[in-house]
């Protein structure tokens, strides 16, 4: 090491070179060591004796491996596993080198605890990987076109990115108090079986499902929650983890994975984090199929109002009494003409009479109840709020079909006297005929515009112009008569209702070719000059 060398750093100051190179070696943070070439260890410094906790003087002497079970003697540079003194093992970055000093040879080595180092990047690691499954699941929950599809793609990215055996998510069935299997992905993807449906406290599925409780465990063979310990021990499981699906304090499922390796604490944070978003994903799938029932509702409504299909009905079932009604008062008129008239089959054309008049006054009743429950109100309707509402309701299919959809909405105070479910059933004929006609071209060109303009002071304009199919010349003015329909599965009345109601408010419903593409509907309402401040 130079012993006996001078060196002046500062004039007039003479330094002995071996004082600098033992303050260096007695102050540096690394391990230093120097073996023979038998492996002892001839020299530690006193960050050696730090990190494996022997004292200096009780490492020399010791074989190298004593401390570092896989250290060899050659050159380089490894990632290895030392041994403290207490039996812990320690991360360690050790370099050695060889050297010849007075001809005996010597090996130096450099040791450097990584436990830091290997923290920080398996952090990393981990961070990345959280990353990618929360991404994973938010994309899941997006994409999926059917809530089971959704859970499903959520189930795969629990095997894919945390390493399950097999992960499933279940539904709450409140009503019935059933937990329903919806996705199984990984070694089991079948859905039914003994834990496709588990009754709310059942199982430890439905016992996560009542206690609002996650149950975790790293030894599922000697775990009493553990329904089948000798299956788990069969297949060789670790590991189980099941959290409760909850949103606003309401318990819409369970999701549970099990594994064949040991959960860490992050794993854990993983799932709580994740069951909280897909509960989320399922409340709006909830909220959603909630809209399509009121959609539905909506449309049953519709049928109400129509005029044709209704005076159809009235004429068919009152028809039939009417007919035995003349047909018998013509047969007493006959009877009584006879010398000595058959009073009994008088009297019995008589009450047939009576009965069949009973039945006709039952049917307009009947048809009198439903034309009140269809009875249109009186109100100050704002249509851009109408158009809005009816695009929320609408929402999902455009989503599924790729429509793009784009609003014009007029800036003055567009405001009508007339019933708001009237109006939303105008709209959503028009939406869904446009829908239709768009779903028969290709997905790059699917461009939905509502409009509403009130240029004119007397009244609103509103369109509905698509990018669809369009509709044939001779054609035009015919899909306003009821059920004249170019559909399979149409019934040809949604405009011819959709004209009714209009007309009923004493505005105009038309429809025009697009010059490029597709077709425009378009009707006016009447405006309201003065809208009260608080509607
Ligand atoms: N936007 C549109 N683009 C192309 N054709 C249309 C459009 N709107 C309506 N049509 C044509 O008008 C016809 C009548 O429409 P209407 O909505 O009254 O009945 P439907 O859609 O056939 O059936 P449903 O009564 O069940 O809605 C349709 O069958 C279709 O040929
Ligand atoms: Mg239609």
């Amino acid at each position: 090491m130079g012993k006996g060398r001078q060196t002046s750093a500062e004039p007039g100051t003479a330094l002995d070179l071996a004082e600098l190179y033992q303050a260096a070696v007695e102050t540096a943070a690394d391990a230093l060591l120097v073996l023979d070439e038998g492996g002892r260890i001839l020299f530690a410094n006193p960050a050696t004796s730090r990190l494996f906790r022997y004292a200096v003087p009780e490492l020399i002497g010791l074989p190298v491996t004593t401390v570092i079970p896989h250290a060899g003697l050659e050159g380089g540079v490894r990632e290895l596993v030392g041994l403290a003194r207490d039996g812990e093992e320690l991360p360690i970055e050790l370099s050695m080198q060889a050297h010849v000093v007075n001809g005996r040879h010597i090996v130096a080595g450099c040791v450097r605890d990584i436990h830091d180092r290997q923290q920080a990047e398996m952090m990393r690691a981990l961070l990345a990987k959280r990353a990618l499954l929360r991404t994973d699941i938010g994309v899941a929950l997006t994409v999926g076109e059917t809530p089971q599809g959704m859970l499903q793609r959520c189930a795969e990215a629990l095997v894919q990115h945390l390493g399950a055996a097999f992960a499933r998510i279940w539904t709450l069935d409140d009503e019935r108090g059933l937990l329903l299997l919806q996705a199984s992905a990984g070694q089991y993807t079948h859905l039914d079986g003994r834990h496709g449906r588990v009754p709310l406290g059942q199982l430890k599925i439905g016992l996560i499902a009542q206690e609002r409780t996650p149950v975790v465990t790293n030894d599922v063979i000697h775990d009493p929650k553990i329904n089948d310990p000798a299956w788990a021990a069969r297949e060789g499981m670790v590991a189980f983890a099941g959290h409760p699906l909850v949103v606003d304090d309401r318990v819409v499922g369970v999701m549970a994975l099990f594994s064949r390796h040991r959960l860490t604490e992050c794993t854990l944070d993983d799932l709580a984090a994740i069951a909280d978003v897909i509960a989320q994903g399922l409340e709006r799938l909830r909220a959603e199929a909630a809209m399509q029932a009121k959609q539905a509702e909506l449309n049953r409504v519709a049928r109400i109002v129509t005029m044709a299909e209704l005076l159809a009905s009235i004429a068919h079932e009152v028809n039939q009494p009417l007919a035995a009604m003349v047909a018998n008062a013509r047969a007493c008129k006959n009877l009584l003409r006879a010398p000595v008239p058959p009073l009994a089959d008088v009297q019995s054309a008589v009450e047939d009479i009576a009965k069949d008049g009973l039945r006709a006054r039952r049917i307009i009743g009947r048809i009198h109840t439903l034309l009140e429950q269809g009875r249109p109100r009186e109100d100050h309707i704002d249509i851009n709020a109408v158009v809005g509402e009816v695009l929320e309701l609408t929402r999902h299919q455009f989503v599924g079909k790729r429509i793009v959809v784009q609003t014009e909405l007029a800036t003055g105070r567009p405001y009508f006297l007339g019933d708001r479910v009237q109006l939303q059933q105008v709209l959503l004929n028009l939406i869904t005929n446009a829908v239709e006609a768009m779903s028969r071209v290709g997905e790059d060109r699917r461009q939905l515009t509502i409009g509403t303009t009130c240029d004119e002071p007397d009244h609103i304009t509103v369109h509905v112009r698509d990018t669809g199919i369009g509709i044939e010349p001779q054609h035009l003015e015919r899909i306003f008569d009821p059920f004249f329909t170019t559909k399979a599965d149409g019934m040809g009345i949604a405009l011819s209702i959709s004209r009714t109601i209009i007309r009923q408010w004493d505005g105009r419903l038309w429809a025009m070719p697009n010059g490029q593409r597709g077709t425009t509907v378009s009707f006016t309402l009447p405006r309201v000059t003065h809208p009260p401040q608080c509607s």
